[in-house]
């Protein structure tokens, strides 16, 4: 037991610590692209200290482009590695104008692969099945072999999980039948029998399991629209299960998102889920956040934003904020406030960068921090176009292409993060400028961690 003064000594190492944070729903800017994060329907793969996160390109929209692979260590700052699978010019399952979704990833320690499954489909979802692909390197290339139909039944959104025996299981929506549980043989190249049937109609299966308990989550079927995706718990693979149970508030539709993998984090888990903006893929963004368990019961509270300590296998609620206003900071060459109703103040600062005689910039200065940490800015924006703009944000003398995704309404500020060095004191300089001649977004206000 600690003693109560330890607990506190405990806290406040704890608060010196980065606060590099997690923020659902906003713009994931990739340390080394620039742009969005790509990689939806996603599961997670964890290789020593490093985690991969293997997901859907939709830079395009919804047909084929590419299974990219992304890595980081703190589960915050993302690193494009590359793609493992790209669509390939000729006819086939990877070809033009086709379906592959979910991709999931487990290691097989008998033969030494990476072992890939994804749902294969025509554009009119008609085929109805799974595609497996291996490759000896996590984030290397991958050789496809091929697609069936698992026991000769229809398989869309689909999910992976290895127990702690090594066996290998797939998880898969039948839609004539219901869900399923099926085993995968010893190379996990093939399903050989089934496990288990619910006869409910759920879609977008994850599977995680802890002390002996496993805790199987899904959606209902909504198309790309959210619902209150639901979880059932079982002591085997076999059954029984319990009835589905929702997790997240009731009537938040999961808040707007739906089930793609849960990540085990200490003796916990965090749910990564998909918030799709069907009119524009490339612009869906990732729902991830905390889950509490307590034996079978199993619940998830909405945050803005919640810092992961993958270290300790922890988590923290986001830390207390001050909130600089873009109309109070000081504009250069053409940017000026600009009326935003959504905005706080009612106002923002736009025409920040441009190929104009005196491009735009905005500087805030004397942005105080509590301590010199490695942090995360929220900035709140809006960008009405279609497509993302960027900007190159420069926190004290240290510039990064930073990406911000077209708003919802354009009036709803979006968010955007912004991983940065802060110094101790109310020394911080923030400035926006162009990223080579284009427009940035119209910038609302800074959220800026105290500690
Ligand atoms: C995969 O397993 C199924 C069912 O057990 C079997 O019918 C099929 O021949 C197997 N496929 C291969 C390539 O081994
Ligand atoms: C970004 O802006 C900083 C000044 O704020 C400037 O020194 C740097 O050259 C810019 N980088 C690019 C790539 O434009």
């Amino acid at each position: 037991m600690f003693s109560p003064r330890a607990t506190l000594l405990l806290l406040a190492a704890t608060a010196a610590q980065a606060t590099l944070q997690i923020i659902p729903g906003a713009t994931w800017t990739a340390t080394n692209t620039g742009t969005h994060v790509q990689a939806h329907g996603a599961g997670i793969i964890q290789e020593s200290s490093t985690y991969y996160l293997i997901g859907e390109d939709k830079t395009d929209g919804s047909a084929f482009q590419n299974i990219n692979c992304y890595s980081s260590t703190n589960l915050v700052e993302w690193t494009y590695v590359g793609a493992l699978l790209s669509q390939t010019a000729s006819v086939g399952d990877l070809g033009p104008d086709r379906v592959v979704e979910r991709p999931k990833l487990i290691y097989n320690d008998d033969t030494g692969l990476y072992v890939m499954y994804m749902h294969i489909d025509d554009i009119s979802y008609g085929e109805a099945k799974v595609g497996v692909a291996t490759s000896s390197e996590v984030c290397g290339t991958y050789t496809y072999r091929g697609s069936f139909q698992p026991l000769g039944f229809q398989s869309r959104d689909l999910g992976l999980f290895r127990d702690e025996d090594g066996s290998g299981y797939l998880l898969t929506e039948d839609r004539e039948n219901g869900l399923r549980i099926d085993a995968l043989s010893a190379d996990y190249l093939n399903v050989t029998e089934p496990v288990y049937l619910w006869s409910d109609s759920i879609e977008a299966p994850a599977l995680f399991k802890r002390d002996g308990t496993y805790y199987m989550f899904g959606s209902h079927l909504t198309g790309w629209d959210p619902n209150d995706n639901v979880y059932s718990t079982a002591t085997s693979l076999a059954g029984p299960w319990s009835a589905w149970a929702t997790f997240a508030d009731v009537g938040s539709d999961t808040y707007d998102s739906q089930t793609n993998y849960i990540l085990p984090l200490g003796d916990g888990a965090v749910y990564l889920g998909d918030r799709w903006v069907s009119t524009n893929l490339m612009r869906s963004t990732y729902v991830w956040l905390p889950l509490t368990i307590d034996g079978t019961s199993v619940s998830m509270a909405n945050h803005v934003n919640w810092t992961p300590d993958v270290a300790a296998g922890t988590w923290a609620v986001g830390p207390s904020e001050t909130s600089p206003e873009a109309e109070s900071a000081t504009p250069g060459g053409e940017a000026v406030e600009v009326a935003c109703s959504g905005c706080s103040g009612g106002e923002a600062v736009g025409y920040i960068g441009g190929d104009e005689a005196s491009p735009g910039t905005l500087t805030f200065s004397g942005v105080s921090s509590g301590v010199a940490t490695r942090s995360t800015i929220r900035i709140k924006y809006e960008n009405g176009n279609t497509a993302q703009r960027f900007a190159n944000v420069s926190v004290n003398g240290v510039s990064k292409v930073v990406a911000f995704l077209p708003t919802e309404d354009g009036n709803t500020p979006g968010s955007s993060s912004l991983h940065v060095d802060l110094k101790a004191g109310a020394s911080n300089t923030v400035v926006f400028s162009t990223s080579g001649g284009a427009y940035g977004p119209d910038v609302d206000r800074i959220m800026v961690p105290v500690s």
